[in-house]
């Protein structure tokens, strides 16, 4: 089986995205940074696949050491993992592309950050659940 990943961070309700960043975006409180810096060290070198909107908030910097995928809807989930065959993916968001890649990740990393304001962005339990039919 592939190695599929999704490194993600939740707030207390599943707060996941806010006008096309993070929620908590610009919170210098540790635990934020913590996240944001284990974000970036655990998806080093890796295959990172992201809508267009979630492609658009990466910092410049995460392009040097990882590999960051633009994916479409009109691009099949399973073709698009065999193009990386033999790499780490990490399956990177927003939450369509979380509903149609669930059935293929093995490994979910979700940290629940103390966050508990507003989003337009939810986390959805059932992804964890989801099969393959
Ligand atoms: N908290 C976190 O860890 C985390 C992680 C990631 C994102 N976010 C947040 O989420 C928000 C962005 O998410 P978003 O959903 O608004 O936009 P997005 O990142 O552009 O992701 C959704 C888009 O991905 C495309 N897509 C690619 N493959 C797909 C597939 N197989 N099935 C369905 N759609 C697919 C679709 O666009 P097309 O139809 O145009 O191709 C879809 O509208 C931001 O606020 C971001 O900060 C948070």
């Amino acid at each position: 089986m592939a190695d599929i990943r999704v490194i993600c961070a939740i707030g207390q309700r599943g707060q996941l995205g806010l006008h096309g960043r993070l929620p908590w975006e610009g919170n210098t409180e540790p635990d934020y940074v913590a996240d944001v810096a284990r974000f970036f060290e655990l998806s080093r070198g890796h295959v990172l696949l992201v809508g267009p909107r979630t492609y658009a908030s990466v910092p410049a910097f995460a392009f040097e050491d990882r590999t960051i995928v633009e994916i479409r809807s009109s691009m099949r989930p399973q073709d698009v993992i065999e193009k990386y065959a033999g790499r780490v993916i990490i399956v990177g968001g927003g939450p369509p592309v979380y509903a149609a890649y669930a059935p293929l990740i093995r490994h979910w990393d979700i940290n629940r950050l103390p966050y508990d304001g507003e989003a337009d962005r939810w986390f959805d339990p059932q992804w964890l659940v989801a099969s393959r039919d």
